[in-house]
């Protein structure tokens, strides 16, 4: 089949390149957690996870599915970089592109990176979350999760909950999710629902509890304090009261699952009893990331 050279965003993918990598995570999931060893088909080739913003999950997955698939894995931290003596991210990117690297995982702040570094390098580029635009793989992992959970995502009821605004990770959902048939909604304070978000075919909640009855699955997104969030709302504290989950307010859908992307704000987005609860597929997640990685270098090869 035909998977894109590069990942850029899940508002590029087809149906059929859905299947496809969801297909060949089947396979790694059964191998990762069945302790056997996946099969290095990757030899000889290199990557540069060049991370310019902080990151545990998306990261270490990377590293770990890197490794697993045999490729040579360099690692990139823009705090001990050259970038510190000045040297503008243009040089750097010339500098990345003189070594050849044959895939770049590339996380940063600006929107739009990933799309550069696929139009100015030889390298093949996956995006690991640009800014407020796309986070493609916890979109596929997300996604993945609760297809297994749910077998079907078609017609599933899916609402992601909280600072819709700031979010990389909102964006690859909605668009993952209607791909695959999904109905998706958001929810949040009005200063977190970015305007016209309708005319990307999801609904707007304004009251948690509307969302709790009537979706299987609430996304919980963190408040993204580091992307000025906190500006836009009165306190934390407030945020907790009328859309913090816990465990009282699943009462009124006591099958509803909750996804978190991490890392999470404990008792302000979610608390630490529902994080853990029966209902949260939160740390499958994370399994189900690394997983996902593999088979995203095994088509991409
Ligand atoms: N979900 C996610 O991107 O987490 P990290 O920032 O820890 O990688």
């Amino acid at each position: 089949m035909n998977f894109p050279e590069h990942l850029i965003g899940l508002r590029y993918l087809s149906k059929d390149n859905f299947e496809e990598i969801f297909t060949l995570t089947d396979y790694y999931l059964k191998t990762i957690t069945g302790r056997k060893s996946v099969k290095k088909f990757s030899t000889g080739r290199s990557v540069l996870n060049l991370f310019f913003e902080d990151s545990t999950r998306t990261r270490i997955s990377f590293e770990l599915a890197e490794k697993k698939s045999g490729l040579d894995t360099v690692n990139f931290n823009s705090g001990s970089s050259s970038i510190n003596k000045g040297e503008s991210f243009l040089d750097t990117v010339k500098n990345i592109e003189a070594m050849k690297f044959d895939f770049i995982v590339v996380r940063h702040s600006v929107p739009g990176i990933p799309l550069f570094l696929s139009q100015n390098t030889s390298s093949k580029i996956i995006n690991a979350g640009d800014g407020i635009n796309e986070h493609p793989t916890q979109g596929l992992l997300d996604i993945y999760t609760l297809k297994k959970k749910f077998g079907e995502i078609k017609d599933l009821n899916v609402c992601i909950v909280g600072d819709i605004s700031h979010s990389r990770v909102a964006l690859s959902n909605i668009y993952g999710l209607k791909t695959l048939g999904a109905n998706v909604s958001v929810c949040g304070p009005v200063s977190f629902i970015p305007r016209n978000i309708e005319g990307l075919g999801v609904k707007v909640y304004y009251d948690i509890n509307d969302a709790v009855r009537e979706n299987n699955v609430l996304n919980i997104l963190r408040v993204q304090m580091e992307r000025d969030a906190g500006s836009n709302m009165t306190s934390l504290k407030e945020f907790r009261r009328y859309y913090g989950i816990n465990m009282d307010r699943l009462k009124q859908n006591k099958k509803i699952k909750i996804l978190h992307p991490g890392p999470m704000n404990i008792n302000v987005e979610i608390d630490s009893e529902t994080a853990v609860s029966d209902n949260s597929l939160i740390f499958d997640q994370v399994t189900n990331g690394l997983s996902l990685k593999c088979a995203l270098f095994n088509l991409m090869k």
